[in-house]
């Protein structure tokens, strides 16, 4: 995506991979990794399986510490202040993880409960996020009874709640048909759109 130089320049990137590498033993799963993602874009992480990227992406969101090197996630250092890290951030991982046994709308209202959203203003936020990823009709519906395509959308719903200026997305659209695959990019296009940035194995990233 086409930026001006001077957005670009005027701002920290959203994303920041430092020289990342991470050894398991004797194996070197990621070795010196370095990118910036600018706010408001999104990077996409390509390579073959065992490449590495899963282990990049849980380096960048303080699951696994880096054996060496560092990232900065809007700004805040992975290792130095992991905490920030995660305030400012979203993950959807690789497993939806939404709970089957509750409804659409009552996951939004567990997962905005814990983070303190007001009850009011969750339920307005909840209406919104669940028309965006075209699940009102579903909202009421146990989630054991969605698609994988709309566990996919709920789980990405749900991981805005927050509005986390940065979003982190590990193969968003593994497992889908293509009909919904390219109904989440048009979904994701839409939040970078409204200023969210990304980087993908994929991540988002949104202007904070
Ligand atoms: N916890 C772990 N312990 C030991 N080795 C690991 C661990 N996690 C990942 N690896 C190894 O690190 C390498 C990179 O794995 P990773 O999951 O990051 O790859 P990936 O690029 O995400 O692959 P895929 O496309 O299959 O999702 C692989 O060789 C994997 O076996
Ligand atoms: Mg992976």
């Amino acid at each position: 995506m086409s930026v001006g130089a001077d957005t670009v320049e005027a701002m920290d990137p959203a994303i920041e991979a430092i020289d990342l590498v991470k050894r398991f033993g004797d194996h070197t799963a990621v070795d010196g990794v370095s990118f910036a993602v600018p706010p408001g874009s999104v990077l996409g992480l390509l390579g073959p399986n065992g490449a590495g990227k899963t282990t990049t992406v849980r380096m960048m969101t303080t699951l696994t510490e880096p054996t060496s090197g560092t990232a900065r996630v809007a700004g805040y250092d992975v290792r130095a202040e992991p905490d920030q890290v995660r305030r400012h951030m979203g993950l959807t991982g690789q497993v939806a993880t939404v709970d089957e046994l509750l409804t659409g709308r009552e996951n939004i209202r567990m997962i905005g409960g814990l983070y303190g959203i007001r009850r009011r203003a969750l339920e307005k936020l909840g209406d919104q996020l669940l028309q965006q990823f075209s699940l009102t009709e579903a909202a009421d519906r146990v989630v054991k009874s969605y698609s994988g395509g709309m566990r996919r959308r709920l789980d990405l719903a749900v991981s805005l709640l927050a509005s986390p200026p940065v979003l982190f997305l590990d193969e968003p659209t593994t497992g889908l048909d293509p009909r919904s695959r390219s109904e989440l990019w048009e979904v994701l296009r839409g939040l970078v759109a409204e200023g969210h940035h990304a980087a993908a194995d994929h991540a988002v990233s949104r202007r904070g």
